[in-house]
């Protein structure tokens, strides 16, 4: 029993703002505090940290204005992006054998790296998909430099870092959380502004995942080339459209167009190579695609993944099993900008699994 512990932050850093959510509860979670503070434009690109102080502003914005006190306070951080690498394998290892050689070399392969500049770990995870003598690992390697600047920056604020996660595990914890489905082969994408997550569980199981770098920047960038609008403007637009003007919707839809089938399909070839590749054909469809992240709700994008995928397509509530009275956060707000916080909220599940 922790007396005098204080509920930890979750922080989700994303390229266009920073989310942080309090829970507190361990089986039940109960909702505390919700914020964001948008970013700067190219303050962090692909994960990487290009202007620390306008970061760290953002960050001491928003804690000042949710009224913490740093003080060593512990926050669980996430990294995602291209110096995060990320691999579910399945190994045959001998009785009273020691792993550990034979799956950093697995690691090396697998990543097509050497891994001297990288934080390595690796985990054993139950499996319904393993053979007598077999056992899975996920994989995870990061590169020491990027985790190292989001270390020196909770430091500088004077926070204290509980929990490092990448955003695919935060993706599955939701989940997994919120909408527990049996027997079924899930998608879960987080689409973002700079980068689309994509997960395949089944039952829970984290099997695969992939992130491509297409996401809600390049939906408002293609609206302002085709409009003649700046980005500011397109963006506008395009969350305007997304939120059910339909005068606008009719504006922008053809731009918007190409770049729904754009992600659709990079998630369909990523389910391809996933049934043919990865688990050997085992699974002949897909029976949920589940969408978070701040461009899930983004104008015919469901669609457009739906006709291309062939499954049903939701965009999910992350605070769905959360308890939200009396928090303090509106909840107009919650439900219609919730899927904001998809990482954020598995972020901070993470303490009780
Ligand atoms: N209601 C809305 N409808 C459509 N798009 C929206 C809406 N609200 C926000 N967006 C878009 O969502 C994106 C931001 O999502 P999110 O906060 O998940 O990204 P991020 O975490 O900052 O970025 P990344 O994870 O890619 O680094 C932006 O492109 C924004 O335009
Ligand atoms: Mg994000």
């Amino acid at each position: 029993m922790k007396f005098f512990e204080k509920n930890l932050l979750a922080i989700d850093i994303g390229s266009s703002s920073i989310k942080l959510v309090e829970m507190s509860g361990k089986d039940e979670k109960k909702l505390h505090a919700l914020g964001i503070e948008i970013l700067p434009r190219g303050a962090i690109e692909a994960g990487l940290i290009r202007d620390p102080e306008a970061v760290f502003k953002a960050m001491k914005k928003l804690l000042d204005r949710l009224g913490y006190k740093p003080n060593k306070r512990r926050v669980a951080i996430s990294i995602s992006g291209v110096s995060t690498l990320i691999k579910r394998v399945v190994m045959t290892v001998e009785e009273g054998a020691d792993p550990d050689e034979a799956i950093y070399e697995e690691a090396k392969q697998q990543f097509h790296h050497n891994l001297e500049d990288m934080y390595f770990r690796f985990q054993e995870v139950p499996s319904a998909f393993l053979e007598e003598g077999q056992k899975a690992y996920i994989l995870v390697a990061a590169k020491i430099e990027v985790v190292e600047q989001y270390v020196d920056l909770m430091h500088r604020l004077g926070l204290k870092i509980g929990i490092t996660d990448c955003d695919v595990f935060c993706l599955t914890n939701m989940f997994d959380y919120n909408y527990p489905v049996a027997d079924a082969l899930t998608i879960a994408v987080n689409v973002g502004a700079s980068a689309t997550q994509v997960v395949f569980m089944y039952n829970g199981e984290f099997l695969f995942a992939r992130e491509f770098f297409l996401g809600g920047n390049e939906m408002s960038q293609k609206i302002a080339d085709t409009l003649r609008v700046d980005f500011d403007n397109a963006e506008a637009l395009k969350i305007s459209a997304s939120m059910g003007d339909q005068a606008i919707a009719e504006r922008v839809r053809p731009a918007m167009h190409e770049l729904n089938e754009q992600i659709a399909v990079e998630i369909n070839t990523t389910l391809t190579f996933f049934q043919s590749e990865e688990m050997n054909g085992r699974f002949e469809k897909v029976d949920h695609v589940f969408l978070c992240g701040g461009a899930a709700g983004t104008l015919d994008l469901s669609t457009a993944i739906s006709t291309i995928l062939k499954a049903p397509v939701q965009v999910i509530n992350p605070f769905q099993r959360i308890d939200l009275t009396p928090s303090g956060v509106d909840m107009d707000y919650v439900l219609s900008q919730g899927s904001l916080f998809g990482i954020g909220v598995g972020l901070g599940i993470r303490e009780m699994v």
